[in-house]
């Protein structure tokens, strides 16, 4: 019988986000990122920047990795861990609308591991966002 497979640590995620970060599709910014999320199931997904010439219709590396999870596992997926890395050696924090998706889906205690001015740093998710509009409301949707 095999053993329960380690949980993935922090420092592996970020390497998968690195890797993912190769993929990006980024010709007008040139900021290459990668995403990686850790799933409740043990499961890791990667998410790369995928932009386009009408600039807002660009996508996130969070929100590419996000949509992939659901798309693969479904939506009962929790995230208990996120990470973010870019090839461009800038600070990378999750941006505001990647935070409020990735709400819909992770832990208050969610680690999120990202590249800031002073090197990787790991919060909670909760502390990222601390008033992310709105659980109360989502609980009431269903
Ligand atoms: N980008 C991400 O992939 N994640 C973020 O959280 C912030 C920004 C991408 C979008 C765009 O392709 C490039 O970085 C420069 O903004």
């Amino acid at each position: 019988m095999n053993a329960t497979p380690a949980r993935t640590s922090n420092d592996e995620l970020l390497r998968q986000a690195t890797l993912a970060a190769e993929k990006s599709y980024s010709p007008y910014s040139n900021f290459k990122v990668g995403a990686a999320l850790l799933l409740e199931n043990g499961q890791v997904v990667t998410g790369t920047n995928v932009e386009n010439v009408s600039f807002g219709l660009t996508i996130c590396a969070e929100r590419a990795a996000l949509v992939r999870a659901v798309s693969e596992f479904g939506p009962e997926i929790r995230i208990v861990a996120v990470a973010v890395a870019n090839l461009n050696k800038a600070a990378s924090p999750p941006c505001g609308a990647c935070r409020q998706m990735l709400a819909e889906f992770a832990s208050a205690d969610a680690a999120i591991v990202f590249p800031a001015a002073a090197g990787v740093t790991t919060m909670r998710f909760e502390e990222v966002l601390p008033l992310g509009f709105d659980m109360q409301l989502k609980d009431k949707a269903r």
